[in-house]
């Protein structure tokens, strides 16, 4: 496995890939890895003949009172794991190769980045897009990967692949979940054993829509309406948002549609955690 944090040494990785004609899979992550990484960087390795995965803290998604300083930094454990999985390549550049003095040219992903996460986090889904592009142009991938767990992030990524006319497959693979079904992340790392418990309300309340759409209920007040219960019951939580979506415009819905979206963000403590399904309606 090579690691390399050069800006030329991953452009003559990717060139000489290229002239073999392999396929290049990529994986963005910020590390502290867990199986919901893993699980793209599996379906990465079935696909193409090199998979290349980035680890990089990408500072300008992160707005000035986020957790960019204290978010999990483990990078020879991340390395050990990947170096498990069969990746060919991990790329980990610098902020101030990423960034040089004069930065200054961003995507900005109009309409889509005020919903939902955007309204609390403003400019993060800029910087995600900025970093993806720049990493896509890098690493020149047939095909990259995203976890549904993100779900605004992966609308994003596809809306700008389509807009830019990338040449690169969007993959977006299933959440992965523990045994009490929380969605993975490395913010769970800040959780306390309590908090991890009160977090399950986040699936909970997902699965009570799910229940209401498969019972007939199509309104989205109402369903709503239970899911803020579910939550409320929990003393740690504070909801953030709940909204039933658009899954490509984002726009909430009143009337619930085969393929929307149900997503919610809430804070656990200190902690702000995301969730969401896809709703299915027959
Ligand atoms: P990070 O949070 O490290 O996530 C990297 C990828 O793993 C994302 O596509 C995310 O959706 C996916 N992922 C995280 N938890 C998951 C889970 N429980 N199940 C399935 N997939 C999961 O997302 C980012 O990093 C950054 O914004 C990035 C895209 C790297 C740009 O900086």
């Amino acid at each position: 496995m090579q690691i390399t944090s050069s800006l030329d040494e991953i452009r003559s990785i990717v060139k000489a890939a290229k002239k073999n004609n392999l396929l290049i899979g990529f994986v963005p992550t910020m590390g502290a890895l867990h199986e919901g990484h893993l699980s793209l960087i599996r379906q990465a390795r079935t696909e193409n003949d090199t998979v290349v995965v980035s680890i990089f803290i990408n500072p300008i998604q992160f707005g000035k009172n986020e957790d960019f300083a204290q978010y999990p930094r483990m990078f020879d454990t991340d390395c050990e794991l990947l170096s498990k999985e069969g990746v060919n390549v991990v790329f980990n550049p610098k902020a101030s190769e990423m960034y040089p003095d004069g930065f200054c040219t961003t995507v900005v992903p109009e309409h889509l980045e005020d919903k939902l996460c955007g309204k609390s986090r403003p400019g993060h889904f800029r910087g995600v897009a900025t970093v993806v592009l720049k990493l896509f142009n890098l690493i020149q991938p047939d095909s990259a990967y995203f976890g549904q767990k993100d779900f605004q992030q992966t609308v994003v990524i596809s809306r700008m692949a389509a807009d830019l006319n990338l040449d690169v497959n969007i993959k977006v693979l299933p959440t992965v979940r523990d045994k009490e079904e929380l969605a993975l992340s490395s913010r769970n790392a800040y959780l306390s054993e309590t908090e991890k418990k009160d977090a399950r309300c986040l699936y909970q309340a997902l699965i009570k829509a799910k229940d209401m759409v498969n019972a007939g209920e199509n309104n989205a007040g109402e369903i709503k309406l239970e899911m803020e219960k579910v939550i409320n019951n929990c003393k740690s939580a504070r909801i953030d948002y709940l909204s039933i979506v658009n899954p490509e415009t984002l726009e909430a819905v009143t009337e619930v549609r085969n393929g929307n979206v149900v997503a919610l963000a809430v804070m656990i403590g200190k902690t702000r955690l995301i969730d969401n399904i896809i709703l299915m309606v027959l």
